[in-house]
């Protein structure tokens, strides 16, 4: 019988450092392409973690990870050629499926563009004739804590060819006033979007008071409730459903999520 828990090696290809903090781990390792879904990371004696696909490449999969504890800081002590442990994909995706011909706003705070960058990268390498827009606000602490710059350049310029395609960085602090686009919280630009209502479906992907405040928004400018999905992030031992871990009521967060409808997980964020 497989072991479910027994994690397989993947080769560091390459790594990108978006900030002192912040960086992103091309691995050899095969998954489909299906965005929305996490791994479970693991080193020898330093523990497990669930970390967001950030990329599907032909050459493997890509994590963008933020030093914050056991497990990461060991990540970031690897080099190319290093190697580290993965179990999965685990958990569900956002809805592409449903998109067909719909407006999709796509609001990200800090790191947690890494979650939603899969579908940005769907869309603007050719599948954005889908949609009938794509809108992306992606909110950062300062022009120094945004990630993907070399990403949202392309996707600016898929932009520039490609009326579906809008993107819109915003930062809440430009200390160095060196920065000249939108200053201020990225909750504050939900309402400008243009044609915001009720045919937009929404993903919102951030730290919890910003998913709650965004989804306040978003009902204010007539956003229907089973059109905004947001993925969460929960604290996850197993990640496959078994230890209860990361469960909130009746919702297990690694196999029914990490992706919700706003409908059903009303009450993660409340
Ligand atoms: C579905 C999902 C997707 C995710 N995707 C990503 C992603 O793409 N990138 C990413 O970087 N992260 C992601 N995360 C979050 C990531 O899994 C957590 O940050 C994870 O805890 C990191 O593991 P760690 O061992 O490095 O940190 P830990 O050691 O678990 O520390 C995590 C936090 O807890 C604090 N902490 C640790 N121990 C204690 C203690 N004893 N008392 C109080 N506080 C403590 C630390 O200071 C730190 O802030 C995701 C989580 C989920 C559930
Ligand atoms: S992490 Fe074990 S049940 Fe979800």
């Amino acid at each position: 019988m497989d072991n479910l828990y027994l994690p397989q090696p993947a080769k560091v290809l390459e790594i990108r450092k978006h900030t002192a903090t912040e960086w992103s781990f091309l691995l050899d390792y095969k998954a489909e392409a299906a965005p929305g879904k996490f791994v479970m990371v693991s080193l020898p004696l330093a523990g497990e973690a669930p970390i967001s696909i950030s990329g599907f490449e032909a050459r493997g999969i890509e994590l963008t990870i933020r030093n914050v504890g056991q497990v990461t800081s060991r990540v970031f002590k690897l080099n190319p050629g290093d190697t580290l442990y993965l179990r999965g994909p685990y958990g569900n995706c956002f809805p592409l499926e449903q998109l067909k011909d719909k407006h999709l706003l796509i609001i990200s705070g800090g790191s947690a563009l890494a979650a939603v960058k899969p579908v940005i990268e769907h869309y603007a390498r050719g599948h954005s004739a889908i949609l009938r827009r794509l809108d992306v606000l992606a909110g950062f602490r300062s022009p120094r804590h945004i990630l993907f710059r070399q990403e949202i350049g392309r996707w600016n310029k898929s932009h520039r060819s490609n009326k579906y395609i809008s993107v819109e960085v915003t930062v809440d602090n430009d200390e160095d006033y060196a920065w000249l686009g939108s200053i201020g919280f990225v909750i504050n630009f939900i309402k400008n979007v243009k044609d915001i209502g009720e045919n937009t479906t929404a993903l919102v992907v951030g730290p919890p008071l910003m998913m709650k405040n965004s989804v306040r928004e978003l009902l204010a400018c007539s956003v229907k409730e089973e059109n905004i999905w947001l993925s969460f992030e929960r604290h996850m031992k197993c990640g496959v459903g078994k230890c209860g871990h990361c469960r909130i009521r009746d919702k297990y967060v690694c196999i029914d999520g990490p992706v919700f409808s706003y409908t059903e997980a009303r009450e993660l964020i409340d």
